[in-house]
């Protein structure tokens, strides 16, 4: 058969959040496909980016005190190293922040706009005038104008589901700033015309993505709001790329996001020598984008629509797939299982996930479950009781008793191979089709019978017995191990490469199933894989849960001071005031006056002062401050009052609700020294 030529896509990730394990739901299936179409010799390129632009981003920079570009060049590092430690292999891994998106960009608008599919209007917006920016819907929050639930976003409520403008919220602020007085704005914004590829768009689904998927989106069809004209503009200050000749208006993010895909494709082409319509609008090449069931609507509507218009070739195939649920609940930042690959990674093996996500994975869009006990179970009893101990049992009694040889295969060993590779077609088709799960079933099934002739043959007894015999026997074990190894690469690669080197093997082809290894050297056993430790489960959860709670403490917004600051002043200004020591001579009541405390205070070579002070209420017994040393303002021009004249003012802190205390200095301070 012909090589096939293939583009495969995973969504891409923002640059303002981790990845997590639910991510990996999609990069890790997305990376077994791959690397099975790789080991069958296929040409087949991976591509992905950083998702980079919009509103959150540009917000969390400026949150942060840093540029967008500085975030989005943090979040890289982190992604690449997430992903490189997850065995997840990019062909290229790049940014929607690149020169070659803003080209595809400018590029496809321009042919949207020959095709006659835009339309420009002028429609009213929220304007936060503290910010000085319009609000996205995700950052305007309010009443619920249906049900009444305070602090909803500007598009939706949580609590009973309605949608609406966020014109319509009671109580509606802005989120970033809490600013209240929002304003409407009217701005020119560009709209792709959606509807007018309806049709085109119903005979598309039919054959581009998975029944129930196609099925789902024609309900939407007939609902009429699911084809309006897609906003694909959003007004400055916005991190993106400017429209051009509408300066001041950019693409909104999920116009260049997709054509994010064609960008990084076109880079790897420029790297490797290639040629980008060779690969992309190649009616012979194929291009699948794997994604998550929530992105439906961005790849199996406007993206093909916006492909056809624009004259580029679209998906072959959209793969959709459910999301990841924890011990049968969505992902919980309180029961520590929002657990970002990160913490996984500081914890546990990589092989262990892609092994269990691979046992949990097909090709529809059911949820995934990750059963924790059950990833624990599956992966210590499956991958190192049944297939991993038949290596390491087989390699290290070589290395031990047999002087590392390895010797022929017999006929049983032999019939056992064959029932091995008559499962190969299957095996592949399970791969090809993305039932990923059904590939350690079908593994673990022949592990069973490896098992079963290991111990019918008792290797162990007979290794004191006759060990040419257990030569034989442990040549076709570790051949059928072998093709195990093979069958797994794509889900395992790394214990594949580790199986390779045992026996002496570069990294694998399918073909290499058929090999047979006999009278050879095996290498010295290394580590394939150790039992899960459900200490490091409970560990990496209890992790979790104590990096939300940490996040969510610094989240909480700082307590608003209950006396708003004064406007800054300078140096020269805030020396102008003259503060001192001075010592309590006496203090009390002042009859009429429920506020105040009389003092005279002793300031040494300045002389005595009359101060009247609003303490009272603190102080019922004004008795005790005699004696004390105090700060003074010395300078305060002399204020005549119903009462006498006060000569300066004593400087306390407090609070009204906290009650106020008088500042004392300590008493190594003279009366008359200054106070700076
Ligand atoms: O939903 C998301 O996480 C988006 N960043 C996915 C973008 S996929 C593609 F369209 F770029
Ligand atoms: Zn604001």
């Amino acid at each position: 058969m012909d090589k096939r030529r293939i583009v495969v896509t995973s969504a891409l990730p923002y640059a303002n959040g981790d990845i997590h394990l639910g991510h990996l739901v999609e990069y890790l299936q997305t990376d077994f496909w791959v690397r099975y179409q790789k080991l069958r010799g296929n040409e087949c390129t991976y591509v992905c980016a950083d998702d980079t632009h919009g509103t959150p981003i540009m917000i969390r920079a400026k949150k942060d005190g840093i540029t967008p570009e500085e975030l989005i060049a943090e979040s890289y590092k982190r992604h690449t190293a997430d992903f490189s430690e997850f065995q997840i292999k990019f062909d290229n891994f790049y940014s929607t922040n690149s020169p070659e998106n803003l080209e595809f960009c400018k590029q496809i608008y321009a042919k949207l706009k020959e095709n006659k599919a835009l339309d420009f209007k002028s429609i009213p917006q929220l304007y936060c005038p503290t910010d000085k920016m319009f609000l996205p819907d995700r950052f305007v929050r309010g009443t619920c104008p249906k049900c009444g639930a305070e602090d909803q976003y500007g598009d939706s409520c949580e609590k009973c589901g309605a949608t609406y403008n966020p014109t319509d919220l009671k109580d509606v602020h802005c989120s970033v700033c809490g600013e209240r007085k929002l304003e409407t704005r009217e701005s020119e914004h560009i709209f792709f015309n959606l509807e007018q590829f309806k049709e085109y768009l119903r005979a598309w689904l039919k054959d581009h993505t998975a029944e129930d998927v196609a099925n789902k989106l024609y309900e939407w069809f007939d609902e009429g709001t699911t084809l309006m004209p897609w906003d694909i503009s959003r007004d400055a200050p916005y991190f993106g790329f400017e429209i051009p000749d509408h300066p001041g208006k950019y693409f909104y993010v999920w116009l260049d996001a997709p054509v994010g895909y064609m960008a990084s494709l076109k880079n790897w082409c420029t790297k490797n020598n290639e040629d980008f319509d060779a690969w992309w609008n190649n009616p012979d090449a194929e291009l699948y984008h794997f994604i998550g069931k929530d992105i439906v609507r961005f790849h199996c509507l406007f993206w093909p629509a916006m492909l056809h218009a624009a004259d580029f070739k679209g998906p072959s195939q959209v793969f959709v797939h459910g999301f990841l649920t924890v011990n049968g609940k969505k992902m919980s930042k309180s029961r520590g299982t929002f657990i970002s690959a990160r913490t996984y990674l500081d914890c546990l093996d990589p092989a262990f996930l892609r092994y269990y996500y691979a046992c949990k994975l097909n090709n529809t869009t059911d949820d995934v479950d990750l059963n924790l006990e059950d990833f624990v179970q599956r992966v210590n009893s499956d991958l190192v009781g049944k297939i991993t101990n038949l290596a390491s049992r087989g390699v290290q009694m070589l290395n031990k008793r047999l002087d590392d040889g390895m010797g022929v295969m017999d006929e049983e060993g032999l019939k056992l191979r064959d029932e091995f590779l008559s499962r190969a077609e299957t095996i592949a088709a399970h791969y090809e089709a993305r039932r990923f799960s059904q590939v350690p079933v079908e593994v673990c099934r022949l592990a069973d019978l490896a098992n079963e002739y290991f111990d019918a043959k008792q290797p162990w007894a007979t290794i004191k017995t006759d060990p040419e015999a257990t030569r034989v026997t442990l040549t076709n074990i570790l051949n059928l191990f072998r093709i195990m190894a093979i069958y797994l690469s794509p889900i395992l690669p790394v214990y594949a490469e580790k199986a390779a080197a045992l026996f002496g093997e570069q990294s694998y082809t399918w073909e290499d199933i058929n090999k047979k290894l006999e009278n050879q050297k095996v290498a010295k056993y290394e580590y394939l894989a150790s039992r899960v430790p459900p200490e490091k489960v409970e560990e990496m959860v209890e992790k979790s849960k104590a990096q939300a709670e940490a996040a969510a403490a610094a989240a909480e917004p700082a307590p608003a001071p209950a006396v708003p600051l004064k406007p800054e002043i300078e140096f020269p200004e805030f020396d102008k005031v003259d503060m001192r020591v001075a010592l309590v001579e006496s203090a009390g009541f002042v009859e009429g006056s429920t506020k105040l405390l009389q003092f005279t205070l002793d300031l040494g070579p300045l002389g005595k002062r009359n101060i009247f002070s609003g303490i009272r209420a603190y102080y019922p017994d004004p008795q005790v401050l005699v004696g004390k040393k105090l700060i003074v303002v010395a300078n305060l021009k002399a204020r005549k009052m119903r009462f006498g004249v006060s000569e300066g003012m004593i400087l306390s802190a407090g609070s009204e609700e906290n009650g106020f205390s008088v500042l004392t200095v300590m008493d190594d301070a003279q009366p008359g020294d200054l106070v700076s």
